[in-house]
């Protein structure tokens, strides 16, 4: 274990737009109790000028829960700051490394590395409105700017204004020619900057984001860093989550089975159902529950399988196991 073994921030799974909205959240946090869940993005004019209720109710089991915004204007930020304090999550983070075109229209996300002062205006005024931690998830740069000062003149300034923690996408975003997907695969993965911003601001939590695929990268920049957010990998190949309890938590509790998950997801499944939520919505995130396993093929395209969303989800679940079982007596 290393010395920053208890920070709250030692592993998270990261915010998703689309993907880790309540569902797929709840259905994480079968697999591992510790791990910290990120919403997706919500807008403060979303939240400000939407349905609350809408984009802010999770359920009790996914705690510790925070909320990413998008924005840029102090006072809405720390409005939107207090209402996911009523809401009851455990933090409140901004987003400043979404590169999307939309996003830059409306003056946030990646864009704002360019205005340290303004994100600190904002760390400050959530800050003074809520006792949540405020937290910043960020790049290591924009466009062609490539210098190590750069970032850490974002985060000196950034924490100047209270700011404790960082969560740093270890690549930059390009703000022009790429679409979002290609920002998170083409711009290379610069580690080491993130670990010189450590040994420089040994106080900040620092946790890296960006291409960890595998638990020994994970262990591997522990011995360096305070934490490791996880993204794409976690959301593709969720049972490898099961483990992350015993080996960075140190809780060696049993773990479910996918079987178990399996039909811990169908119970969740029918209790959605009753609030008018139709299964396909929850099971497009457990598609990847048996990746790698015999069968995963064809029990995923059961529950993909749109001509059965009319049917109870235990009907879907039994059809899907049927599927799976030639291969397992095969294997
Ligand atoms: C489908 C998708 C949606 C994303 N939406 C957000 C978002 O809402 N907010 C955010 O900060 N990052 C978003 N990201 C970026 C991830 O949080 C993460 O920084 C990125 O995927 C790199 O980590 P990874 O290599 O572990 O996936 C998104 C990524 C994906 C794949």
């Amino acid at each position: 274990m290393t010395p920053t073994s208890s920070s709250p921030w030692r592993l998270s799974v990261a915010p998703m737009l689309d993907w880790t909205d309540r569902h797929c959240r709840y259905f994480h946090r079968l697999l591992t109790r510790h791990t910290r869940l990120y919403t997706e993005m919500v807008t403060t004019g979303a939240l400000l000028h939407g349905d609350v209720a809408r984009h802010l109710d999770f359920n009790e089991e996914e705690h510790p829960v925070a909320l990413q915004l998008g924005g840029s204007e102090p006072e809405d930020l720390a409005a939107c700051a207090k209402l996911a304090q009523q809401w009851g999550y455990d933090e409140v983070n901004l987003n400043c490394g979404c590169p999307s075109e939309r996003v830059q229209r409306g003056a946030f996300g990646a864009c704002l590395m360019a205005e340290p002062r303004l994100v600190a205006d904002c760390v400050k005024a959530m800050r003074d409105a809520v006792d949540l931690p405020v937290t910043v998830k960020h790049r290591i740069g924009i466009d062609r700017i490539e210098s190590y000062e750069f970032v850490r003149d974002f985060v000196g300034t950034v924490a100047e204004a209270g700011c404790e923690v960082f969560i740093v996408h270890a690549r930059n975003a390009w703000l022009q020619g790429l679409s979002p997907k290609e920002n998170r695969e083409v711009p290379p993965l610069r580690y080491e900057l993130v670990h010189r911003l450590k040994r420089e601001f040994p106080q900040l939590t620092i946790a890296l984001n960006g291409g960890i695929t595998a638990d020994a990268q994970i262990e591997e920049q522990l011995q360096l860093l305070d934490g490791v957010m996880v993204g794409r990998e976690a959301y593709h190949n969720p049972y490898a989550m099961a483990g992350w309890d015993a080996r960075f938590f140190g809780d060696a509790h049993a773990v479910p089975d996918r079987d178990a998950v399996e039909e811990a997801m169908v119970r969740y499944c029918e209790r959605m159902a009753a609030q008018g939520i139709p299964w396909p919505h929850v099971m497009r995130h457990v598609l990847g529950l048996r990746n790698g396993l015999p069968g995963a093929r064809k029990w995923r395209q059961v529950w993909s399988d749109h001509r059965l969303k009319g049917e109870p989800p235990r009907k879907v679940h039994g059809l899907a196991l049927q599927a799976l079982r030639p291969a397992l007596h095969a294997a």
